[in-house]
């Protein structure tokens, strides 16, 4: 069918058209290939790289692909005070809780003054301001505003406190002092007798912490008498109960007397602050033996 002399002719055509359809064999496949390995950035739309670049903003401190008008972050030069230890890896800042340090009291507080028999004040004491607290009576401006707060407290809870005393200059004192002794003297007491008396219930003048403004004596409308009684009403219970809240302290228990050398009285509230307070009720220490706690 083929002349001899053609057929070296048909052979190379033969392998002409084998190789070219390898060539178009391959150009068709390989690219095939490729398209489905990148197939999700092929379907990402220019605006859509533009959005999932700026969300990683901050995560990509070398990106060579990010957009030169965005500033980068600062880079850190190897061996530099900021630069992280390679074997280190920067850790994420974790935000710092403020330690909270126990409150440390001191006898040098000056709310912890401590005015008693063997503690009297000095010659020159001065109570600093004074500010109204229940009609006339008046209290330190240290202590003032607590006591308010604190009556206002009872009020809601249905109890009223009335004041019966509260700061008293060093001569009014000495007039109560000497009215309560000669009450003694008039029935019949010895002198050292009415004055040992006297003095475990009104404070021997230049000793009682009424004149430095920061105590106040507390009854209420329906006991209005100063003894032992009072500590059964609702106003006494709800005193004992909450006054530290206010930063008071009931200044002489009942079981405290052979310390603070005067009778137990449920109406005296000395203020000594809140942390003190606190301090002191959680204990059942009276202040001359919190006091001897501190330093
Ligand atoms: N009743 C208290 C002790 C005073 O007079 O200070
Ligand atoms: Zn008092």
């Amino acid at each position: 069918m083929f002349k001899k002399s053609s057929m070296p002719l048909i052979v190379g055509a033969i392998i002409c058209f084998v190789l070219g359809v390898s060539i178009l064999v391959s150009c068709v496949v390989v690219p095939t290939t490729d398209s489905n390995s990148e197939s999700d950035s092929e379907q990402i739309t220019p605006e859509e790289q533009e959005e999932h670049r700026n969300a990683c903003e901050g995560e990509s401190e070398n990106n060579e692909n990010a957009d030169p008008t965005v500033p980068s972050a600062p880079q850190v030069q190897p061996g530099s005070e900021e630069s992280p230890s390679a074997s280190e890896p920067e850790q994420p800042e974790q935000p710092v809780e403020p330690e909270e340090k126990p409150y440390v009291s001191s006898k040098d507080d000056p709310l912890l003054v401590l005015a008693n028999v063997d503690n009297p004040l000095p010659e020159d004491f001065e109570v600093g301001e004074l500010e109204k607290v229940q009609g006339k009576y008046e209290m330190s401006v240290r202590a003032a505003s607590f006591a308010k707060d604190m009556i206002a407290a009872a009020k809601e809870d249905g109890i009223t406190l009335q004041l019966c005393s509260a700061y008293r200059a060093r001569s009014l004192q000495q007039t109560l002092f000497d009215n309560k002794y000669d009450s003694y003297i008039s029935k019949g007491w010895t002198h050292d007798d009415a004055y040992a008396k006297t003095a475990t219930i009104i404070a021997i003048p230049g000793t009682s912490e009424h004149q430095t403004g920061l105590c106040m004596d507390v009854v209420t409308p329906s006991y209005q008498v100063l003894d032992a009684g009072y500590a059964e009403t609702d106003a006494a219970k709800w005193l004992a109960e909450n006054a530290w809240e206010f930063g008071f302290i009931l200044r002489y228990p009942k079981d405290k007397q052979d310390i603070t050398k005067i009778i137990f009285e449920p109406w005296h509230y000395r203020f000594v602050g809140i942390e003190n307070a606190k301090l002191i009720k959680d204990s059942g220490l009276c202040l001359e033996e919190y006091l001897d706690t501190l330093e």
